[in-house]
């Protein structure tokens, strides 16, 4: 069953999301799926969707809704727990680290104003486990100035995204910007409507390669990158296989 169908059918509480983020709720959590996964969702509504991801995440995951309302108590049940407090205040989010662990996933469903879902990503983000995925949704309200937006105003956490995008390919800047710990620690950002998705990950050292038919040459840049063999990089890199030349 996928999460859509599962929607479709959905006879239980009340999920309330937009169609579109249930074919990005799949690809990036699926790998996710029937692994014991702490999962946070910021946000409970009606209780709803946090059936929805206990069905999605299978036995063995422990659904963690954290909701400003503390009627959204009673959506606690079998793996779904619930913590009443405000996304921006980060000594509660600091409490729910303590009692739940650190999540693999973070979806932002509460609030949706600016200095809010900004300061739960600047503390969550950075604990999160290096596998982690932090999806941030309802980001149209980033253009609407009742939840601190507008296009192009710097508190609208799609400038804030804009920014990290650099921070990402700081590596390549050529000193202009110094990596960050964001850099580091982030594989990949996805931008869809609305919805914006930070892939953790931890890089090797990072170096171009090319493959194929110059293969010498290849493994001599690889081996002058990696500062290993400079003596045979050297007549690797002059010389292919046969002994001509190569470019
Ligand atoms: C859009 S609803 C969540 C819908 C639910 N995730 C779903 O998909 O069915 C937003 C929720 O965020 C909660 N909320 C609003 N401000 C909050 C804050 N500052 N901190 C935590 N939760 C907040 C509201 O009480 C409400 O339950």
């Amino acid at each position: 069953m996928t999460l859509w169908s599962y929607a479709l059918n959905n006879d239980k509480r009340l999920i309330h999301k937009w169609k579109h983020y249930f074919p990005i709720y799949e690809r990036h959590f699926n790998e996710f799926v029937n692994k014991p996964v702490t999962f946070i969702e910021i946000g409970c509504g009606l209780g709803g969707s946090l059936q929805m991801w206990k069905q999605y995440f299978g036995p063995h995951a422990r659904i963690v809704g954290i909701d400003i309302n503390p009627e959204c108590k009673k959506f606690t049940e079998d793996q779904i727990e619930i913590h009443i407090g405000a996304q921006q205040d980060t000594a509660f989010l600091q409490g729910v680290i303590d009692q739940v662990g650190i999540p693999d996933i973070v979806v932002d469903d509460g609030s949706h104003v600016m200095s809010h879902l900004a300061a739960s990503f600047d503390f969550l983000y950075p604990k999160m486990l290096k596998n982690g995925v932090y999806l941030v949704e309802d980001l149209h309200t980033a253009y609407w100035e009742e939840y601190e937006g507008g296009l192009r105003d710097p508190r609208n956490f799609i400038e804030i995204c804009k920014s990290l995008v650099d921070e990402l390919n700081a590596d390549h800047s050529r000193g202009t910007l110094p990596p960050t710990e964001f850099t580091r620690s982030t594989m990949a950002m996805h931008f869809y409507d609305s919805v914006v998705v930070f892939e953790r990950g931890t890089t090797t050292k990072k170096f171009g390669t090319e493959t194929g038919r110059a293969f010498d040459k290849l493994a001599a840049r690889v081996k002058r990158k990696l500062g290993v063999d400079h003596s045979q990089s050297r007549r690797s890199s002059s010389t292919s296989s046969n002994g001509s030349a190569i470019k």
